[in-house]
């Protein structure tokens, strides 16, 4: 969601005159835009601003010049008086709800005063009411912010403290942003939320609409040939977005669900509010409608008063699912939530044990899904120049990042393409045939 919104924080500056650069070096202004979900994204920023420091003096030591400094997202919204204290070269402080506001806080910024603004609210309006278009194509796959926030509170998240309540967007407002999308050249949208399967929408019916409802209202946009949505919880896989993988071509055969620990008393702890079984549930009913589905997750290990059974129950859900691709990481305590507080925190080098063990098996689960597909032909849409001279790349139904030959026409086309190599991150493949006029 950051991509998404950092796109968005263009729009509304390019009125302004400003454009994305490549490298912050020149740059009048340098937005750093921030994930506050684990320790090490936040302190991340801390060093990050630190060498922004540098740069800001050169320019106006060497160059006479300002360089506005500013930090967005997640860090801004829960560490503003922070970041204010330990950077006081920071000039706009702004969070995820309200840098539609960005303009109006550029023009208070005064070089001379030497002040600095900071915008942390959670405000009244709504932010996508105040966002311009986009002022630059997003290319053949692009995001689609639906939702945001989260009601859930997971013992261990910061979800719901930073990027607050949850929000669904009014389906027209989504439709129309889709269609502009893809009347710029997007062809494949990923619909996004926090808890996005929460989705439930306003539509013109006065009726509030699910995701899988407006998958379907999407799927009727002519050029929108690909649909995918991160990231879901589990209690949220109702009938209708179930049942959308099994009758909406235009939906991918792939679904990132976190289920965060196979182990119920940990799931319980963690108030994620269902068991395993209630998981391993849902991807039945997914596989009976859309055998091919590729899972992909997250986990996390080490969390306070996870036993080596409760973490052995982990290893063995994973093996009952079998992922195509996952996310796993350390617990890591955040300031405000339940589980920070806990006292039955786990030992460093247990968790890294843990995590170590468990990339293995999920290491070895891509691998053997990626060796699965050698051979068959999947369409790819071609999105960009790929890692070597002459390659072109683009991603599978299943997610996969596919390199092939090709050149840099075929950017935004849909091609058959034979998995020829497996590999770990990737897949090598050919293009069969170029597909008519794309
Ligand atoms: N520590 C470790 N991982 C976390 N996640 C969220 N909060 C934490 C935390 N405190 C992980 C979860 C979530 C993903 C986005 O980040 O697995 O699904
Ligand atoms: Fe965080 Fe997801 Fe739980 Fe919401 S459902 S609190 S975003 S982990």
């Amino acid at each position: 969601m950051n991509v998404y919104d950092s796109d968005r924080m263009s729009d509304v500056l390019a009125p302004l005159g400003y454009a994305p650069t490549d490298l912050p070096e020149g740059a009048d202004m340098v937005i750093l835009n921030t994930c506050h979900i684990r320790e090490k994204a936040s302190e991340k920023v801390f060093s990050e601003l630190g060498r922004l420091r540098q740069l800001k003096e050169r320019a106006r030591d060497q160059q006479g010049r300002q360089m506005t400094i500013a930090v967005a997202g997640c860090v801004a919204q829960a560490e503003g008086a922070e970041i204010t204290r330990r950077a006081p070269w920071v000039d706009i402080v702004v969070g995820p709800q309200t840098y539609h506001r960005l303009p109006e806080l550029v023009s208070q910024i005064d070089p001379m005063a030497r002040n600095r603004v900071i915008d942390t609210d959670f405000p009244e309006e709504v932010k996508f009411d105040f966002l311009p278009g986009e002022h630059a194509p997003r290319g053949p796959a692009a995001f689609l912010s639906v939702q945001e926030g989260c009601d859930k509170f997971c013992a261990f998240c910061v979800v719901p403290y930073t990027r607050g309540a949850e929000f669904s967007r009014p389906v027209a407002t989504v439709v129309e942003e889709a269609r502009r999308l893809v009347a710029g050249g997007t062809r494949e949208l990923t619909l996004l939320g926090q808890n996005v399967n929460a989705y439930h929408g306003e539509a013109k019916d006065g009726k509030s609409w699910t995701l899988g409802r407006l998958i379907r209202e999407l799927a009727d946009i002519e050029g929108l040939d690909r649909l995918r949505y991160t990231t879901s919880h589990p209690l949220d896989m109702d009938d209708e977005l179930i049942s959308a993988h099994g009758d909406v071509p235009q939906l991918m055969p792939y679904l990132h669900l976190p289920i965060q620990s196979g182990s119920n008393h940990v799931l319980a702890a963690m108030n994620r509010r269902h068991t395993s079984d209630v998981y391993l549930a849902v991807i039945d009913k997914l596989r009976a409608v859309r055998p091919d589905i590729a899972m992909s997750g997250d986990f996390i290990v080490g969390f306070p008063g996870e036993t080596d059974r409760d973490f052995a129950e982990t290893l063995q859900l994973v093996n009952q699912v079998g992922y195509a691709s996952a996310y796993s990481f350390k617990y890591s305590p955040r300031p405000g939530t339940p589980a920070a507080s806990s006292d039955d925190q786990v030992a460093e080098e247990v968790k890294a044990e843990r995590l170590e063990s468990l990339q293995q098996l999920l290491n070895a689960q891509q691998f053997a899904f990626n060796k699965a597909t050698e051979g068959q032909v999947v369409d790819i849409l071609v999105e960009r120049a790929g890692g070597r001279a002459g390659q072109m790349a683009g991603r599978s139904p299943y997610m996969q990042a596919v390199n092939f030959v090709g050149d840099e026409s075929q950017i935004g086309q849909i091609v058959p393409c034979k998995l020829s190599a497996a590999r770990q991150n990737s897949m090598t493949g050919e293009i069969v045939a170029i597909k008519g006029a794309a």
